[in-house]
């Protein structure tokens, strides 16, 4: 396993869409094993296969339980994943590791029927909801080129640029 470079904003194969994933073969699974270990050496609770330059449609996510831990049996490994049904709404403080050091709310779904692919390609279904559903939904504009920041409101996408700025100058 592998710790690869996460690709940051304004890097503009952030905007680029992911494919769907055709073959469940050993490239896909160094792929999400190499994801896996990068994610959680930034401490990140998702990840998109787009962060680290593969234009695929997979995406990670390890939501950590109520004691703040994260266990990696929890972890979620998601290919070509389409949402069947969205409802209610909620707003979550959210961040990225391809934003780094920017958090603000976005409105999301608060419960969603998620179908994806597993691995080996065999099909799931699950219903998620709160932090979860959140995380799937932010990781899936990944794949479709787009980011967190990319919902705020005009004043708060200025704030958002104008913060951002002076942040990669003191990196
Ligand atoms: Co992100």
């Amino acid at each position: 396993m592998a710790v690869l470079e996460i690709i940051s904003y304004p890097n503009a194969l952030l905007k680029q869409k992911s494919l769907a994933v055709e073959s469940f073969d050993s490239t896909l699974h160094q792929l999400l094993d190499d994801m896996f270990e990068t994610m959680l050496s930034r401490n990140g609770v998702g990840l998109a296969a787009v962060q680290v330059g593969v234009h695929k449609r997979a995406l990670l996510i390890l939501i950590p339980r109520e004691d703040e831990k994260q266990y990696n049996e929890d972890l979620l490994e998601v290919i070509n994943p389409v949402i069947t049904h969205k409802e209610g709404k909620i707003y979550w403080n959210e961040g990225c590791l391809s934003v780094p050091g920017f958090y603000e709310e976005v409105c999301r779904y608060e419960y969603i029927t998620l179908e994806y692919q597993d691995r080996f390609g065999s099909h799931k279904k699950l219903e998620l909801k709160g932090f979860k559903a959140v995380a799937i939904q932010h990781e899936m504009d990944h794949l479709d080129g787009i980011l967190f920041v990319d919902h705020l409101s005009l004043a708060k996408r200025k704030k958002f640029e104008k913060e951002y700025k002076r942040l990669r100058k003191e990196r």
